[in-house]
């Protein structure tokens, strides 16, 4: 590994040590536990890994979790039925239905069945709403995750030229208006570029901080990038690899060996963004259990 790695790993598990140790004080100056409910529907097996991940991660952290299994053919009506008994629940502070859901259900209303106050994964249009006009809300799991792995890596990002390459309402979005921001931790000058650019590396190359989140591999080459950039690599892919025993192995959009060698930093796959994804949210349950017995 070179030596220009932002180690996600390490900065993920100061998150989820904090939590640990504030969750413990809740639960003795108030004697609550941080109560998160997880809704899984059908049987995707990158959506079964992502669950059981998070659910270790609220053991470590000291949050009491719940897992609805429901198969795929469930009715939509069943999974508003949970989600309003969850939004009722003193004990459930958070609710997460993981993504994607069965096509015979619409996820934007799921989404908007859940309680803002426990929309732990910041996808219900308030939250939504809140962020873009600068109030507290629940920020989104991934793009809080790349704020606070730059911040607690030293990276300014203020009067910074931050170029995001995708638009998705889960990183692209999200990860553009929090750094654009008048906010510490922010005020950067951001471009968004996305697939209906005829040639992304007219943005990429004036990047100071480069935010790839396109979910297809090789999407930024190392001829596309300044010497210096600091990049974080959002995306998540498998491709085939014989010489894993599972028969593939996981990488990012970036072609990391090369554009390593021209980043003054960068994140790796695996190891980087995904990791800080869950302690971000074991965060948001705390928030929103804190929330739940101090409001205001
Ligand atoms: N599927 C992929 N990423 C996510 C996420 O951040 N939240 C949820 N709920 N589902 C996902």
């Amino acid at each position: 590994m070179p030596n220009n790695i932002i180690d996600g790993k390490r900065i993920a598990q100061m998150i989820k040590d904090e939590v640990r140790e504030e969750t413990r004080m809740l639960r003795e100056t108030h004697g609550v536990v941080p109560g998160l409910a997880f809704l899984l529907v059908g049987d995707d097996p990158a959506s079964r890994t992502y669950v059981a991940s998070k659910e270790r991660a609220c053991d470590y952290c000291g949050i009491h979790s719940v897992t609805l299994r429901l198969p795929a053919e469930t009715h939509e009506a069943e999974v508003h039925d949970k989600i309003s008994a969850w939004n009722n629940d003193p004990e459930i502070h958070g609710i997460l239905v993981q993504l994607p859901l069965p096509e015979h259900i619409d996820t934007d209303r799921i989404i908007e069945a859940i309680s803002p106050v426990k929309d732990v994964d910041g996808f219900h249009p308030v939250n939504v709403g809140k962020l873009m006009i600068g109030q507290q809300g629940m920020l989104p799991c991934t793009p809080a995750g790349i704020q606070q792995m730059l911040i607690r890596s030293g990276i300014a990002t203020e009067g910074k030229h931050v170029v995001v390459i995708g638009r998705s309402n889960i990183v692209g979005k999200p990860i553009a208006n929090i750094l654009l921001q008048k906010a510490a931790g922010a005020n950067a000058v951001v471009t968004v570029a996305h697939s209906a650019a005829a040639d992304i590396s007219v943005f990429t190359r004036q990047a100071d901080i480069l935010i790839v989140a396109t979910g297809r591999v090789n999407t930024v080459t190392a001829d596309m990038v300044r010497e210096g950039v600091v990049v974080i690599d959002v995306g998540i892919n498998r491709i085939a690899d014989n010489t894993r025993e599972r028969g593939y192995r996981i990488v990012g959009d970036v072609d990391f060996d090369a554009v390593a060698e021209k980043a003054s930093l960068i994140t790796p796959v695996p190891g980087g963004v995904g990791v800080m994804t869950i302690a971000m949210l074991m965060k948001n349950t705390l928030t929103a259990a804190r929330h739940a017995v101090m409001p205001g």
